[in-house]
């Protein structure tokens, strides 16, 4: 059987409908771009919460039994993203004090909450045991050892998982699992082994399992699948090797989305499949049975129901090939020039009569590295056209410099039901200049 003949008969497939993207027929979550620009201004970030409920769904719905989905704050921590995500039904995947906050307010049950993440200090160690959260994993002996004191200290026993190296450099898109590296996340694997021992006595921490981050942005669903596989199959050995029993596996997150034209999504009909499989031969291992598997997706549940919407400013050079200067660039999108990955860009709102060039789009600020792309095929930009840059409703707000050039913030905008609420207002620099001292020596 094919991958294409599978899609439509496989468990996700209704689901799977209609989750593609923000811009559809020039529109942005149905709404008009002008009618957006013109009651919110420009820069913004629209995002469609409707989109990521049926991206939340179309995941949960090719998904065994016994895996569980917690949405990566750090994609997307607005909150009313977040808050949706909660009613969407998902847990939450936090990295620091900051984001553990987000999800608190945004009423998460803290049993649904993980932490992870490397460099976490006493403080949001602290604040987690407090709230309760379903579990942190830990990624170091000394870490563990903090932990074990702050437990003490508050009188409660934490469930953690331990989390193994793998790989790091993202770009190679390969999904390895590192024995003997020591790097910046997690443990090789001698030290997690030792590491898993030396919480069996411990009255403050209860091992759950292990966890491990494999690639970002895969849209290989094997190489995802192998990555779950592989690292059922460590946790399966640390368990033997230290008699403890594998209860939990946190596979990460890592679920791709398409940036550019031509590449294909995720298979979601085979991914499901394909865990499926790997859920039935687990089932009918007894070591194995009650395992439960976490992914944390990030990018995937939110990457395309997000658009940066800018104005053009200026535009110069030659009519075949204009250079087209927005009123925002990687002071609000800095994902592109920091991994020379470019975004799909769209002209919206244009009368439809334009010649098709090859362009260049730029934001304004004073660095060579803020150009979204240097050889875009769009209709010739004019002063005053809206353009969005598409697949920024992760790593977009969030993973950028705002504070270069002392430009407004983008405002965040969430559509639902076809209502568009402001979610978060830019913030002026006026604001900032507020909040400075000068001591006048
Ligand atoms: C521990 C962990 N979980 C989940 C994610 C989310 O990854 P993605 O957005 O690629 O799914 C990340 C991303 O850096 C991560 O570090």
């Amino acid at each position: 059987m094919t991958a294409d003949t599978d899609a439509g008969s496989a468990p996700g497939g209704a689901a799977t409908a209609g989750i593609d993207g923000i811009l559809a027929e020039g529109r942005l979550a149905g709404l008009s771009p002008a009618a957006l620009a013109e009651e919110f201004g420009t820069p913004l970030f629209v995002y469609d919460l409707d989109l990521i409920g049926r991206r939340v769904e179309a995941l949960r719905s090719v998904l065994p039994h016994g895996f569980r989905i917690a949405f990566a704050v750090k994609a997307n921590p607005s909150l009313a993203v977040v808050a949706h995500l909660r009613r969407c039904g998902v847990g939450a995947d936090v990295a620091s004090g900051g984001e553990l906050e987000t999800v608190l307010r945004a009423g998460f049950e803290p049993a649904a909450v993980a932490m992870t993440g490397p460099g976490k200090r006493d403080a949001e160690l602290a604040a987690a045991v407090e709230a309760g959260i379903g579990f942190i994993t830990v990624e170091s002996p000394g870490e563990l050892g903090r932990l074990q004191a702050i437990a003490a200290a508050a009188g409660k026993r934490q469930k953690i998982l331990l989390r193994l190296a793998v790989a790091e450099d993202a770009r190679l898109e390969t999904v390895r699992i590192i024995g003997g590296v020591e790097g910046k996340f997690g443990m090789p694997l001698q030290t997690l082994v030792e590491t898993a021992r030396a919480t069996s006595a411990s009255e403050h921490v209860e091992l759950l399992g292990i966890h491990a981050f494999g690639a970002s942005n895969l849209r290989d669903a094997e190489q995802l699948v192998g990555h779950v596989a592989d690292l059922v199959d460590i946790g399966r050995r640390v368990a033997a090797e230290t008699g403890t029993q594998l209860r939990l596996v946190d596979a990460g997150g890592g679920l791709g989305i398409p940036y550019c034209d031509g590449e294909l999504p995720l298979d979601l009909a085979r991914l499901g499949r394909r865990l499926g499989e790997l859920r039935a031969s687990w089932d009918s291992d007894a070591d194995l049975r009650q395992m439960e598997v976490i992914l944390e997706p990030g990018r995937f549940l939110v990457g395309p129901a997000g658009a940066y919407v800018a104005r053009v400013v200026d535009v110069k050079g030659p009519d075949s090939a204009p250079v087209a200067i927005l009123d925002g660039g990687i002071n609000h999108v800095l994902r592109p020039a920091l991994i020379q990955s470019e975004h799909r860009l769209a002209v919206l709102a244009t009368d439809g009569l334009r010649a098709m060039v090859h362009a260049t789009v730029a934001g304004p600020l004073c660095t060579g590295l803020d150009v979204f792309t240097t050889d875009a095929m769009l209709p010739r930009p004019r002063a005053g056209d809206l353009m969005a840059v598409l697949d920024t409703g992760a790593y977009g707000f969030t993973e950028s410099m705002p504070f270069f050039l002392s430009h407004p913030t983008a405002a965040e905008v969430g559509v639902r039901a076809g209502k568009a609420r402001l979610i978060r207002p830019r913030i002026m620099p006026t604001e900032l200049l507020d909040r400075q001292i000068d001591p006048d020596w």
